[in-house]
């Protein structure tokens, strides 16, 4: 078992990340609950889990209820929100309650953002389910819903209370989104952990392949990493936590084109996306070309998007500059680009200019 704590202040919470937690859950959750009811959100795809869920918090003696909602991104909407707080209201949940939220992002989000406005803020708990949401979304307290104008558009920092992470469910996850998971993973040793990345080049597809204690290893890496750059920038304000945003900007840019549906998964576009700010570093000199050629290497290794002619993104580059136009990260007309001096040692350009990115991408093989 690792428990890695994000420390805020009062905000601070645990993560816990253990192969079989979802079974020891209630005795985890039990006294957040405080002898109420808990309700638990989940969508369809996770029923097994929610039964199992369910079961620890009886043995734990806490009552639960459970609200269903559709799967899939269509979930993050205002309609949802409605539904799902309306719902939080019948059952008289209060300020000091916990609302658990058991599922992949879409989950995480909704009921953070959910629980950020009811009555003004009230407590959640997260069990992902997703390997992007364990080693990514559910850490962190980013939560929202999705706008006409574009995703994650509103939303609150509202960090949850506990963070239980059991690897485990992985095992049902189909293995296109346990890949497109694995980008996030691997994004941590791109960002500033260069023996993480050589760690990801040697075991990363017995990972994906299945091997329990490298999943477990690798989650707990992320959240370690996750939790410090959260600590050092919770609001990202100073820059830290802009570094996560590697690979997002292009990879923005080819899930826009790809219309945000399954054709491009979210962490097959960051994927790509990396492959393209190393490409991109590397053109201009900023980093060695071997580097970027590691970073598409172990993405074609791994089954993963290195570039636009695998993710299978014909548009001109034009097109895909004028997604970057509306990225919610441009100020002032600006876009910073996180770029690359090499492996783990990444870094935020706020001078590219969109004329040199439209002359890359051109040029790139589609
Ligand atoms: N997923 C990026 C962040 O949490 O900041």
């Amino acid at each position: 078992m690792t428990i890695v704590r994000v420390a805020l202040g009062a905000r601070s919470y645990d993560v816990v990340i253990e192969a079989g937690l979802l079974g020891q859950a209630g005795e985890r959750i039990a006294p957040l609950a405080r002898g109420r009811r808990v309700p638990i959100v989940a969508d369809a795809n996770v029923a097994p889990y929610l039964e199992t869920l369910r079961a620890s918090l009886d043995a734990a003696g806490v009552p639960s209820e459970a609200i269903v909602i559709p799967a899939g991104e269509k979930s993050k909407s205002w309609a949802t929100l409605e539904m799902l707080t309306d719902r939080l209201l019948d059952l008289g949940v209060e300020r000091g309650d916990h609302v658990i939220a058991l599922g992949g992002g879409v989950i995480g989000d909704l009921v953070g953002f959910a629980t950020a406005i009811l009555k003004r803020g009230c407590g959640f708990v997260q069990i992902p389910t997703t390997l992007l949401a364990q080693v990514d979304s559910s850490v962190g307290g980013k939560t929202g819903i999705n706008a006409r104008a574009g995703k994650n558009l509103i939303g609150a920092f509202h960090q949850p209370k506990l963070v239980l992470i059991d690897p485990t469910v992985l095992d049902t996850l189909p293995p296109r989104e346990l890949r497109a998971g694995y980008a996030e993973v691997v994004k941590y040793g791109l960002i500033d952990d260069a023996e993480f990345f050589a760690w990801c080049e040697t075991h990363g597809s017995a990972l994906l392949a299945g091997d329990v204690a490298r999943r477990e290893f690798a989650i707990a890496h992320s959240v370690a990493a996750k939790a410090r750059i959260v600590g050092e920038d919770e609001f990202e304000t100073l820059g830290r936590r802009a570094l996560l945003n590697l690979g997002h900007t292009f990879g923005h840019a080819l899930e826009a084109e790809a219309g945000f549906s399954d054709r491009l998964l979210h962490g097959e576009a960051v994927a790509a996306g990396c492959a393209l700010a190393f490409g991109y570093s590397a053109a201009h000199g900023f980093c060695s070309v071997e580097d970027a050629v590691r970073v598409s290497s172990h993405w074609q290794a791994t089954g993963l998007p290195d570039g636009l002619a695998a993710a299978g993104i014909a548009a001109p580059a034009e097109t895909l500059v004028e997604h970057m136009r509306h990225d919610k990260k441009a100020s002032g007309g600006q876009i910073p680009f996180l770029l690359a001096r090499g492996i783990g040692r990444t870094y935020l350009d706020k001078q590219v200019s969109l004329e040199d990115v439209r002359d890359y991408l051109a040029m790139q093989p589609r």
